[in-house]
């Protein structure tokens, strides 16, 4: 049996201590630092873990105790300078998204990884939600038909961040789903929206991207909203999936629905649309926490050398859709071409781990 990996956290605000708390529970690591800046929330996150040493800064973590890995949970503009340091420190790097604050600082940061031969990989959470590779296995299967539309609404009041606009903060998840289901990168996007409480940061976005084979995705981003929203709409040929995160059970409807035209028509009064309403029903889903999926996934791609699910190269794909996205922002909403400036990606296709 191979000893535990020594990881580190950094970044004890309000989402890094679910990381911790996901390390923590995997017998493969050994929890063995934390880091934050600030005083009190790194002494209310170290009472829970007495193993684990505390650090205010990273580089006093980096250089004072054995670490494999380092999980960096701090915000945007400050995952580049600590994913950096821990990479030529030889540490694996699993870093939460938007995975840096522009897509030269992802290209430094794979760049570097792939020098090291250090495992980097960002936390696009949803990938590793078993209701999302689900609907992924319902539309690669082709029981949708042609997967054409899908709509993605994320929505609540806050939390508001003072560094990154909503579609920076809450649009990857959306993004990264619909890379997984539409299979390829879009060709063009645009972006509108509006800042209501801070000025030059914007609360609301509407982010529409257009793929091949007039092929379309809408993402709507707010902190503005007084219900929490967490909803999806898949539209195919033959059949549209809906999805909410939220439901506890019950998150994904199978509707055996569609639209069909008639194959010609001579005049107007001849015209008829189809409407097909078949059943609908809802597949058992996996009741497994996708943050421990994703912390597992990591830690398999060290012990086996894989190359992650949302590796370096997804992390900067997105990164540069979401500077695409506030270049049209700053162009009041005109569409923005996409495609020629990412590599071709296959977002699927990776097994995940046996325990998830
Ligand atoms: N995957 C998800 O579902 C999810 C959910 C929420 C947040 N996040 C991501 O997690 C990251 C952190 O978000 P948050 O909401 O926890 O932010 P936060 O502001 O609540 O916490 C960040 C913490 O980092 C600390 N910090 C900042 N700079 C530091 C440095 N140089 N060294 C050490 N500590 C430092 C701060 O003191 C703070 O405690 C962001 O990238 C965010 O996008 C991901």
């Amino acid at each position: 049996m191979k000893p535990p990996l020594a990881v580190g956290v950094v970044g004890c605000g309000y989402w890094g201590p679910n990381l911790a708390r996901s390390f923590n529970l995997d017998p493969r690591v050994h929890l063995v630092a934390l880091c934050d800046r600030d005083e009190g929330r790194l002494g209310r996150v170290s009472k829970n873990y007495p193993q684990a040493r505390a650090f205010h800064d990273f580089e006093s973590m980096l250089d004072g105790v054995h670490l494999d890995a380092v999980v960096v949970a701090t915000p945007v503009g400050t995952h580049h300078e600590i994913a950096k340091a821990s990479l030529l420190a030889g540490k694996h790097v699993l870093v939460e998204k938007p995975m840096a604050a522009n897509s030269l600082q992802c290209e430094e940061l794979v760049r570097i990884a792939s020098g090291t031969g250090c495992v980097l990989m960002v936390n696009h959470t949803y990938l590793y939600s078993p209701a999302v590779r689900r609907i992924a296995e319902i539309v690669h299967g082709g029981e949708l038909g042609e997967l054409k539309y899908i709509n993605g609404q994320r929505l609540n009041l806050g939390l508001f961040q003072s560094d990154i606009n909503v579609a920076w903060d809450l649009a990857p998840h959306d993004l990264s789903i619909v890379l997984l289901m539409m299979g390829e990168l879009p060709v063009a996007l645009n972006c509108q929206g509006n800042s209501h409480v801070n000025p030059g940061i914007e609360d609301v976005t509407n982010l529409s991207l257009t793929f091949p084979g007039q092929r379309f995705a809408t993402i709507q981003s707010s902190w503005i909203e007084p219900r929490k929203v967490r909803q999806m709409t898949f539209v195919g040929t033959r059949k549209m999936i809906t999805y909410d995160d939220l439901q506890p059970l019950e998150k994904i409807r199978i509707y055996d629905t569609r639209v069909e035209c008639p194959p010609h028509y001579e005049d107007f009064a001849e015209f008829q649309y189809s409407y097909h309403y078949g059943d609908c029903y809802l597949p058992r889903i996996e009741q497994v926490e996708p943050l421990k999926v994703m912390c597992g996934h990591f830690i398999d791609c060290i012990l086996s050398g894989d190359e992650p699910l949302s590796g370096g190269a997804r992390g900067t794909e997105m990164v540069r859709l979401l500077e695409a996205a506030s270049a049209s922002l700053r162009a009041g909403g005109a569409p923005v071409a996409a495609g020629s400036a990412f590599e071709p990606a296959a977002a699927t296709g990776t097994r995940l781990p046996a325990h998830s």
